[in-house]
């Protein structure tokens, strides 16, 4: 039953859902990307220059904000992320070492699942009290670089070859 809802959704009228699904995913991505960068590019850099209690403030709204917001824009990228796999890339991550494409994406996916393990650990923190300055500039930091090589390897499955 999956395979014939996979076919249709993949041929005939239908063919504008794979290109739909990854316009969602690339608006998901640039928002999720666009904030790390902010947090890491920006905020750290203002915080030199803000009294302490400013700072404390601006980064509680900016907290609560992002908490409030990324679980919908992470349900939207790694929805549509999931969904662009079944429509088209299931054999290239059946064997994902039999090809560099296949490699490459499945290097990206396995980058992604560490970035959700980094929010999942951030929320812990925040919901139970935790969190430190400390572990925020640890996470920031991790995730910059998570996403410079998930943007690498993005782009780089389609250009390099093997
Ligand atoms: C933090 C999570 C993620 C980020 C930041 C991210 C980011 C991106 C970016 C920037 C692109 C390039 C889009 C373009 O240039 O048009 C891309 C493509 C892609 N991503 Fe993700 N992604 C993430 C998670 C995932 C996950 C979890 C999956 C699958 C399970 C996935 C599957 C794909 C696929 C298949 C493409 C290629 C689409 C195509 O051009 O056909 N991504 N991603």
């Amino acid at each position: 039953m999956f395979a014939v809802a996979r076919v249709a959704l993949t041929q005939g009228e239908n063919t504008m859902i794979y290109p739909l699904i990854l316009t969602l995913h690339l608006f998901a991505a640039l928002i999720f990307i666009g904030t790390v960068f902010f947090e890491v590019l920006f905020l750290e850099n203002i915080r030199k220059q803000l009294p302490a209690r400013v700072m404390l403030l601006v980064e509680q709204g900016i907290g609560r904000r992002a908490r409030s917001l990324m679980p919908w824009v992470l349900l939207v990228l790694f929805g549509a992320g999931l969904g662009m796999v079944w429509l088209r890339y299931l054999p290239a991550l059946a064997s994902p070492l039999s090809s560099s494409f296949g490699t490459l994406l499945a290097l990206k996916i396995a980058v992604a699942v560490s970035v959700l393990l980094h929010f999942l650990g951030a929320m812990f923190l925040f919901k139970s009290g935790r969190m430190s300055p400390r572990y925020l500039h640890f996470i920031h930091g991790s995730l910059f670089c998570h996403m410079v090589v998930i943007v690498l390897l993005a782009k780089g499955m389609f250009y390099l070859t093997w």
